[in-house]
């Protein structure tokens, strides 16, 4: 009996573990595919025409984390005034654009923002596999407008260091409503070739994705506080 006993006892355990091990393919794999479906309807919409909006591109749960850190790190003075260029071009101009960044330094993630280049270093790859731009790096910061700010339109590929090519933003506010204002306004050709505008709300979870060097776009004047995080795909290591 007792043989017998233990004999199922390492039976259960084996069993227990191929349960475990199922359970969590079942439960993790839809959710993988579902990131790399999303993946690769982004990857689509560029190709097909430049820009895409991706809603509920990340849940709820970790808009809300990645928004905490946002509010911690602002709340420790680590947000600075945005400039405009680079290099010996870079110039801190308000009446350009009013908003504050915070870098993230590739050596430096905390755990979450590991997590969201974690989903942008899978986004590349996806990119990389169905519009050939040889996407090599990332660089990505945090963005936050005040009431009353705004980003003038612009592109977001430098014209002295045209190595940015893919722009991608990330929302990350609570209940955003239009009358709160603060939309990014995209322009792109329509079928007949004349340029048109569309305005995209910062709604939270929402992925905006565009080609930096053909898509102009501006952030229409805000309301409220607008968080979000900005990245662009390189073609540089
Ligand atoms: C930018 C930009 C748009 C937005 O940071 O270059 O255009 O909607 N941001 O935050
Ligand atoms: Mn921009």
């Amino acid at each position: 009996m007792g043989q017998l006993g233990k004999s199922y006892s390492i039976i259960d355990q084996i069993l227990g573990h191929l349960v475990n091990v199922l359970y969590l393919r079942r439960t993790l794999m839809p959710l993988a595919m579902h990131i790399s479906k999303k993946n690769q309807i982004i990857a689509e919409g560029l190709y097909e025409k430049g820009w895409i909006i991706m809603d509920d591109y990340i849940n709820e749960e970790f808009r809300d984390s990645l928004l905490k850190e946002q509010q911690d790190i602002l709340r420790h003075g680590q947000f600075r005034h945005a400039g405009i260029g680079k290099g010996d071009s870079f110039a801190i101009k308000p009446e350009i654009r009013s908003d504050k960044v915070f870098w993230m330094e590739e050596g430096e993630l905390s755990p979450m923002q590991e997590s969201f280049w974690k989903k942008m270093e899978a986004l590349r790859e996806k990119i990389n596999q169905r519009c050939f731009l040889g996407l090599r790096s990332f660089e990505s910061h945090f963005a936050m407008y005040p009431p009353g700010s705004f980003y003038l339109r612009h592109l977001d590929q430098f014209q002295s260091v045209a190595y940015r090519m893919v722009t991608v933003i990330l929302y990350l506010n609570h209940g955003w409503k239009e009358e709160d204002g603060g939309a990014l306004r995209i322009y792109f050709p329509d079928e007949n070739g004349i340029e048109k505008g569309l305005d995209i709300y910062p709604v939270g979870g929402r992925l905006v994705c565009f080609l930096s060097g053909e898509i102009p776009h501006e952030v229409m004047t805000t309301k409220k506080e607008r968080i979000s995080i900005t990245g662009w795909f390189r073609n540089i290591d």
